[in-house]
């Protein structure tokens, strides 16, 4: 069973940021590490993650499981050619499919608590709707991602509210006061506005004091890993500084910064060529740069080699000495 623990989504709210590029090499990463590893495709309207994998035309996706119910879960679970390694795909991209109903949102949340592995990838769409929040907030461990650029920061900073105060909507569910403060989703809602932790406080201190300690243990247990990608100087990991800071002052909580991933031609041919690149070139910059991130993720100093066509561990590693899994 995935236990939330396991769960780990990676977001962000621009598109085009690399979340996908990243979630598929991450999810590779571990699996070369011996763990039992998911990588599930969430972006519903624009499912495109096969490719990455070298998967041409799966054969099964969320699209047929949704009009047949019989469908066994299992057969969703393709192959990747990677050991360890199973992959879900979207739904394909039939107009109106990224429009999840609750029933539909329900089936996919139960087949994910439900998956047998070590560790649960989910591949976020780009934006901030419901369905992407809700996703997001399946884990304990949210990955988000920016670039350098300051509209990817601001994107980002917008897409951590959103997914925190959806958290906290949903403790408010029931109360339509209260959910106001935190889902300004239609205008008829939007009459008090909150951006930010301090002045949701404020306002909580006027409507119903007894919600405080509510909003502040989830506010508490909040704590995304952040990752920069494209990075081609030193002085674009400022980007991440910023946006831990901006997060910080607004939101009262601390992005963990899990590591970079520099911009390379390497990433880009990988993505033309169907290979993820922690597959072709392990011992490359941006694989490394990746193995640093897994390292971060999961407290441990792991290096992959190759010799002779295969990926290994290299012997001085040693792999999650603080986890049980
Ligand atoms: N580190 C990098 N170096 C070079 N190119 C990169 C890097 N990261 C991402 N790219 C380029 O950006 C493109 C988009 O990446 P990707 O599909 O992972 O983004 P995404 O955030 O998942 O997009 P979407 O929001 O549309 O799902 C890739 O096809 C690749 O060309
Ligand atoms: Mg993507």
């Amino acid at each position: 069973m995935a236990s939330s623990a396991n769960i780990i989504a990676v977001g962000g709210g621009k598109g085009g940021i690399g979340k996908s590029i990243v979630c598929t090499n991450l999810a590779i990463g571990l699996a070369l590490c011996g763990k039992n590893v998911v990588l599930m495709d969430t972006d519903f309207g624009a499912s495109n993650l096969h490719a990455l994998l070298g998967v041409d035309a799966p054969k099964h996706g969320f699209g047929d499981f949704f009009h047949k119910n019989s469908t066994d879960p299992e057969s969703l679970l393709l192959d990747t050619g990677i050991r360890g390694l199973k992959f879900v795909c979207g739904a394909g991209d039939n107009p109106g499919s990224a429009d999840l109903d609750q029933d539909n949102t329900a089936i996919i949340t139960e087949f994910i608590h439900n998956l047998d592995a070590d560790f649960v990838f989910l591949d976020l769409a780009p934006g901030t709707s419901y369905n992407v929040l809700d996703f997001f907030n399946l884990g304990e461990t949210g990955l988000v991602l920016t670039t350098p650029e300051i509209t990817s920061v601001m994107k980002t900073f917008s897409f951590i509210r959103s997914a925190l105060f959806r958290k906290i909507g949903k403790a408010f569910q029931g109360n339509p006061e209260l959910e106001r403060l935190v889902d300004h989703s239609s205008p008829a809602k939007a009459d008090r506005e909150t951006h930010s932790i301090d002045t949701l406080m404020e306002q909580l201190i006027e409507i119903d004091q007894g919600q405080i300690p509510v909003v502040k243990s989830i506010v508490d247990a909040f704590n995304p890993g952040l990752i920069v990608n494209r990075v081609r100087y030193t002085k674009d990991l400022i980007a991440g500084e910023n946006l831990i800071q901006l997060v910080k002052k607004h939101l009262g909580i601390e992005p963990v910064f899990l590591g970079y991933l520099i911009e390379s031609d390497r990433v880009r041919d990988s993505v033309d060529e169907m290979v993820p690149f922690l597959i072709k070139e392990p011992e490359s910059k941006p694989s490394r740069n990746l193995q640093k991130i897994i390292g971060a993720l999961t407290h441990t100093d792991l290096e992959l080699v190759q010799k002779d066509g295969e990926i290994f561990l290299s012997q001085q590693a040693q792999l999650f000495p603080d986890l049980d899994t």
